[in-house]
């Protein structure tokens, strides 16, 4: 620990010796806890921050030049057939591991716990944590291999993600194949460059974004863990998506075969504001502009043939090599560009050692976003995908990306298999799902895979709640 003069002498140097008020009152093991803390920032680092996002307040410039990128179709192109087949070899070979990011607070949603421990499906309420899991078993028994899966948490839900798995028995995986990643926090800053404490002994930090998952995956030697056991690819996915196809052959083997560093998954954005990061190119490279920072009036341009110019979303779907996660983060970690939002974080007064509750945003948190590795890699790859096959998050409480919306769209999306698998789903006078229907991925994970298990005789009947279990057992209320 460093000594109290020490740590004062660094604090001073750079003006936030304010965050040792109280550290004279406090008791031994709470001034080594802020100490750590202290000891942990990097004062050179912090000084750039405060000049270039906080002072500056410097914003979003948008590139002179910016083109909308090359997409391979939805159907995989006239590669699909062998992409497939190599997506399939490197699941069996072991080569692909699962990683969802999940360090997010979740704050619009408003739910208290980890949202991957959110109950999200129609008919049994399984946590997204469980939807994830059996997707990935099942991957792992189709290929008669251990897929390992890899999970982004942050310290302020590490502890409560890691009980989730114990009291649910991992989910049935082996506890040694399911690999937490705790990513770093960047502290909070307020609008006059000050380090805030949330506690007498605790600077007011937050997790650094999903682009600190980069150099966690380094730093917690989970890519140590992936280059022991094999594993090549990464295939990258955010917790808030249920309808997430967590491994992908199609996608898999057309990220390998082009050779791709980074690969996303693209689809047709609803209207031209839609709150999806956009892919452009920007001098010949890859990048994702945030919806935030895309001006409206190029959201809204137009190509000649009167297509959106910028009409590609990002669902944050994403493939690594792992080679290219080693590269970003040689010499211990990889710096993305930050971000800046001005949030209301609560702070205790270092003047009266008052708890205040902002009622105006009051601080500046920075975060990193895991797509701006995408200039960063030699060659990309992005695929359309379908939204009714692959994409429905729970971001809100209600409205558009809430769970309404995403019950409403798995039912649809499990429905329309069973459709095409020759099961007849009731449907009201307008042509709407009239039953609550959910599958288990661990019976089947697509809509070809049903068609070629499923008894084509089951029956639905109108309001029923219709659950096809892991062995193909009918379940629901
Ligand atoms: C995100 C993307 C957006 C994309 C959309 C698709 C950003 C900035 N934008 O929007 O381009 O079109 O998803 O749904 O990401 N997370 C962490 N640690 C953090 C912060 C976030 O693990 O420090 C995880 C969350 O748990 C979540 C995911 O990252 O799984 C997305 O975070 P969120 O902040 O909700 O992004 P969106 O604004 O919804």
């Amino acid at each position: 620990m460093t000594a109290p003069d020490e740590l004062r002498q660094k604090l001073q140097s750079v003006g936030q010796e304010h965050v040792l008020a109280f550290y004279d009152e406090l008791p031994k093991e709470h001034q080594e806890l802020l100490s750590q803390q202290i000891d942990a920032l990097d004062f050179d680092l912090l000084n750039e921050w405060v000049e270039t996002y906080v002072r500056r307040k410097t914003a979003f410039e948008i590139p002179a030049e910016l083109q909308p990128p090359e997409i391979i179709p939805s159907d995989g192109g006239p590669t699909a057939e062998e992409a497939r087949k190599r997506g399939e070899e490197l699941l069996a070979a072991g080569k692909v591991a699962a990683f969802v990011v999940a360090g997010g607070q979740g704050t619009r949603l408003g739910y208290e716990g980890p949202k991957g421990c959110f109950p999200a499906t129609p008919v049994v309420k399984k946590p997204l944590f469980r939807l994830f899991a059996e997707q990935i078993r099942a991957a792992s028994i189709r290929h008669g291999v251990t897929i390992p899966w890899y999970i982004l948490t942050s310290p302020t839900n590490d502890t409560a993600t890691k009980a989730h798995f114990r009291q649910n028995d991992y989910w049935s995986f082996d506890p040694k194949d399911v690999i937490f990643v705790m990513q770093g926090t960047m502290p909070a800053i307020d609008f006059n460059g000050k380090l805030l404490l949330a506690r007498k002994y605790r600077l007011a930090v937050s997790p650094d974004g999903h682009g600190g998952s980069i150099t966690a995956l380094r730093k917690s030697g989970a890519l140590d863990d992936m280059a022991g056991r094999g594993i090549e690819h990464i295939s990258y996915f955010q917790v808030d998506n249920p309808l997430v196809r967590v491994l992908d052959p199609l996608f898999i083997g057309l990220h390998d075969l082009a050779g791709a560093e980074m690969s996303a998954k693209a689809l047709p954005k609803n209207d031209p504001m839609e709150k999806l990061g956009n892919f452009c190119v920007v001098d010949g490279k890859v990048n994702v502009i945030e919806y935030s920072d895309l001006p409206e009036d190029l959201a809204r341009s137009c190509l000649p043939d009167g297509r959106l110019k910028f009409s590609a979303g990002s669902i944050a779907i994403h493939l690594f090599q792992r080679a290219f996660v080693e590269r970003l983060t040689e010499g211990g970690r990889c710096l993305l560009p930050l971000h800046r939002a001005d949030k209301k974080v609560p702070y205790v007064d270092t003047t009266t050692g008052q708890s205040i509750q902002p009622e105006a945003p009051n601080a500046v948190k920075l975060e990193m976003f895991v797509f701006d590795a995408f200039p960063l890699a030699e060659k990309t790859m992005l695929l359309e995908t379908r939204r009714q096959e692959e994409f429905s998050p729970i971001k809100n409480m209600e409205g558009v990306d809430s769970l309404a919306t995403s019950l409403h769209d798995q039912v649809r999306r499990w429905a329309k298999w069973l459709e095409a698998a020759g099961v007849s789903v009731p449907r009201d006078a307008d042509g709407h799902v009239a039953a609550a229907i959910e599958i288990s991925p661990l019976y089947a994970d697509s809509a070809d895979e049903l068609a070629k298990k499923v008894d084509k005789t089951i029956s639905i009947s109108p309001g029923q709640n219709f659950y096809l279990g892991s062995r193909g057992q009918i379940g629901g209320a």
